[in-house]
């Protein structure tokens, strides 16, 4: 008897239950000073990439409320009539931001790396991608019809020897990369990797997604804490993460930003973001900018944990140069039993499962905010090696 979709979805469903990769729906209520809660119950919460504490900011709330007050919804995508003055003023001001000519707002983060890089690759084009980028660039990087190459930042010389063999034959080259790798924090090695773009001639594309307002002396990202930060074709950034909003947003020269004006599929086939949202964004962008002690004070935070892990003897991943610690979980441990019990405890870490990160590599992924107290920190790191022991 021929199977519907539905029993097959259900059968699929179960598998992941079975291997212990399914998720589940799960309410949390965000509040301010790093807290959520969850079934009921506050909990200090590891599990927000709202590293500047901004989502909750009476100022950057004020600047939304006022804006929705006036309207909801764009109404229309930016190329038709989305765009305010809101949304011109932000681009304005990212642009200057990042140092570049212009730039162009996206509904989401990873609707800006799906539309960006599917909007400047063609056939007969290569992409260097490295191997633990972001599902938006994974998939932006599937979408195309170039020749494609997975490469590790751990190894330089394997990717040199990638170009040198596929280089020669294809128009352009696009070199890749997250600028902050999100599943343990550490930074790409840009200033390597832009070194070889020129040698070859590949236009670099750096997702900022987790540095923009949280590491270089200026809050710019990835690229300005590695010295690089003229350096790449573009910079693809969110808003939704340090800058507690939502919306992607890219910024290089004008050719490129009109190009993708024009081009970009996710951006001009998707409704503009509300312009609320441009109007907390602009707050927010503005607190990044005059209030440096934000980042010293997430920076104290990151070399504390990183300390204290090692004092516990808990295994980290990565350099961790960003706020985000990936502590391993002994294999023959249940990541998710241990979940539970910090849950029980008080505290909010997301396990980290396949297929968000290879076989074998489980993690918890401390996400550190500056409204996090240093005693928390330190107790959250002791109870988790408590329990993995
Ligand atoms: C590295 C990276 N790039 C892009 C995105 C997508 O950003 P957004 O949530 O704004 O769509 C994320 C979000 O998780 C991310 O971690």
């Amino acid at each position: 008897m021929e199977r519907s979709l539905k029993n097959a979805l259900q059968h699929r469903l179960l598998a992941l239950e079975k291997s212990g990769r399914r998720r589940f729906a799960r309410q949390v209520e965000s509040l301010a000073r790093g807290r959520c809660i969850i079934d009921g119950q506050e909990l200090i919460n590891f599990g927000s990439n709202d590293y500047l504490s901004l989502a909750h900011d009476p100022r950057v709330c004020a600047a939304f409320s006022e804006a929705a007050s006036r309207q909801s919804g764009a109404t229309a995508s930016g190329l038709i009539a989305g765009r305010s003055r809101l949304h011109a003023e932000l681009e304005n001001q990212l642009a200057e931001f990042e140092g570049c000519e212009a730039a162009l707002l996206y509904p989401t983060g990873f609707a800006a790396n799906l539309g960006t890089i599917q909007a400047f690759v063609r056939p007969g084009d290569v992409i260097f991608s490295e191997q633990d980028n972001h599902a938006s660039l994974i998939d932006a990087v599937r979408g195309t019809k170039a020749a494609v190459s997975i490469y590790s930042r751990s190894d330089l010389n394997a990717l040199v020897a990638q170009i040198r063999t596929m280089r020669p034959d294809c128009e352009f080259g696009f070199l890749v990369t997250d600028g902050v790798f999100s599943m343990d924090g550490s930074v790409a090695p840009l200033r390597e990797l832009c070194d070889i773009a020129d040698e070859f001639h590949l236009a670099v594309i750096v997702d900022e997604a987790h540095g923009t307002g949280v590491i270089g002396p200026n809050g710019r990202g990835a690229c300005e804490f590695s010295g690089v930060q003229s350096r790449p074709f573009v910079h693809i950034g969110t808003l939704s993460k340090a800058l507690g909003c939502l919306g992607g947003f890219v910024t290089g020269s004008r050719v490129a930003i009109e190009w993708l004006r024009n081009r970009a599929r996710t951006q001009f086939f998707s409704t503009a973001l509300p312009p609320a949202v441009c109007a907390a964004a602009l707050q927010s962008l503005q607190i990044v900018q005059s209030e440096p002690k934000r980042r010293t004070a997430l920076l104290e935070r990151n070399q504390l944990a990183r300390s204290c892990a090692r004092s516990v003897g808990l295994t980290v991943i990565g350099h961790g140069e960003a706020p985000i610690l990936a502590v391993t979980v002994p294999g023959d441990k249940d990541i998710m039993a241990i979940s539970r019990q910090l849950q029980h405890d008080g505290w909010f870490v997301p396990a980290i499962r396949p297929p968000t990160v290879p076989n074998g590599s489980s993690r918890f992924r401390i996400s550190l905010t500056v409204s996090h107290e240093p005693d928390d920190i330190v107790a959250v790191l002791h109870q988790i090696a408590e329990l993995t022991r």
